[in-house]
């Protein structure tokens, strides 16, 4: 028994926020974001949090897959930024689906959660312990993001993608790798709960910049350049197959330079490699079921094609797989 991919959706808010309404928050300009990161818009939610972005995009993927919640055994949301600790995510998104039959979680892995989601269900499906599982990838990153931080603000924005993963006898998932580099995750962080801050700490309360994302840029710049083309190698070994036998490179949207990088090692065409973060920015973990979802509705997918999915940053992590459709 394996699993596959049976249905795509993705849900961005409506607010747009370009370069141009940037220039008006910190000391930038559109040449500058588009040269270093190809990035001319991003979305903001208005009043929408994170559950309720991937419960929009779970309902586009149901649809696609024809299923009903009732039908769904499990809910991961890939997410790092949960409306709450408790409940999950997950659970919240169960909720408002009415997915009466569901277990749910949330799970941890930055820009690659949307990989580690994708190999988590398929792992539970072969065990045989669930069937339908619903995988989300969904960020509110503009909650915890510095708008007076012109190195990180130009980067992200919020959005969720999904997907429906099936016990199915065709094998869809031909290979995954998760992989983590947890003594460089300095280089990209977010504070979750301040640290000892309570009657008996040391420290005084403290302002929205020490729980925004801080990023040595650079630095996960080199990292990524590195390892998401390692991540793909290792993908596609362990698939037994070589790049030549993809159809469609879909990479985490961080920054056209780390893409166009990919694009120059493999020697692929531009056209086999999926980009949309000149529209929508750097979303994290939902970037890549962004992608899907977006090459589903414009025809791009087809039965019988292979996808090399590869995703790289905080944690540090990197995750990729090889799927069939
Ligand atoms: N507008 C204008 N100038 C800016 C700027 C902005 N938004 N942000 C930084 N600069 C300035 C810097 O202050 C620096 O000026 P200086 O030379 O006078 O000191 C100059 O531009 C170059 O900065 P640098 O940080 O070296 O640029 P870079 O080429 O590394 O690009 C990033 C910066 C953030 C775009 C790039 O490092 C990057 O994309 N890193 C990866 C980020 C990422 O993908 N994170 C998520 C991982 S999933």
């Amino acid at each position: 028994m394996g699993s596959k991919i049976t249905g795509f959706g993705a849900y961005l808010p409506p607010e747009t926020l370009t370069n141009s309404r940037l220039e008006g928050l910190v000391n930038t300009n559109d040449e500058w974001i588009v040269q270093r990161t190809g990035i001319r818009e991003r979305r903001i939610a208005r009043g929408e949090g994170t559950a309720a972005l991937a419960a929009k995009a779970a309902r586009r993927a149901l649809a696609d897959a024809g299923r009903s919640p009732g039908e769904l055994d499990l809910i991961i949301a890939a997410t790092v930024t949960p409306d709450c600790f408790t409940p999950s995510a997950a659970c919240l998104v169960q909720a408002e689906l009415g997915a009466v039959n569901a277990a749910a979680f949330d799970l941890s892995a930055a820009c690659s959660g949307f990989v580690y989601a994708l190999d988590t269900a398929d792992s539970f499906i072969r065990s045989g312990k669930f069937r339908t599982v619903l995988i989300l990838g969904a960020e509110t990153l503009s909650r915890i993001i510095d708008y007076t931080d012109r190195s990180t603000c130009i980067l992200f924005g919020d959005g969720a993608g999904a997907a429906v993963v099936e016990a199915s006898e065709e094998n869809g998932v031909l290979s995954t790798y998760l992989w983590a580099d947890g003594a460089s995750g300095h280089v990209l962080r977010a504070q979750a709960l301040p640290q000892d801050e309570n009657p008996f700490g040391t420290r005084a309360p403290r302002e929205i910049s020490d729980r925004a994302v801080s990023m040595a840029g650079g630095e996960v710049l080199r990292f990524s350049l590195s390892e998401a083309p390692k991540a793909m190698d290792e993908a596609l070994r362990r698939a037994g197959l070589t790049i030549a036998d993809i159809d469609w490179v879909v990479p985490h949207q961080a920054n056209k330079r780390i893409i166009s990088g990919i694009i120059r090692r493999y020697h692929l065409p531009e056209d086999k490699v999926y980009m949309n973060i000149d529209r929508f920015g750097n979303t994290s973990s939902a970037t890549i079921p962004i992608c899907l979802a977006e090459m589903r509705e414009h025809g791009l997918l087809a039965s019988g094609q292979r996808l090399l999915l590869v995703g790289f940053g905080g944690g540090l992590t990197a995750a990729s797989a090889v799927i069939a459709l």
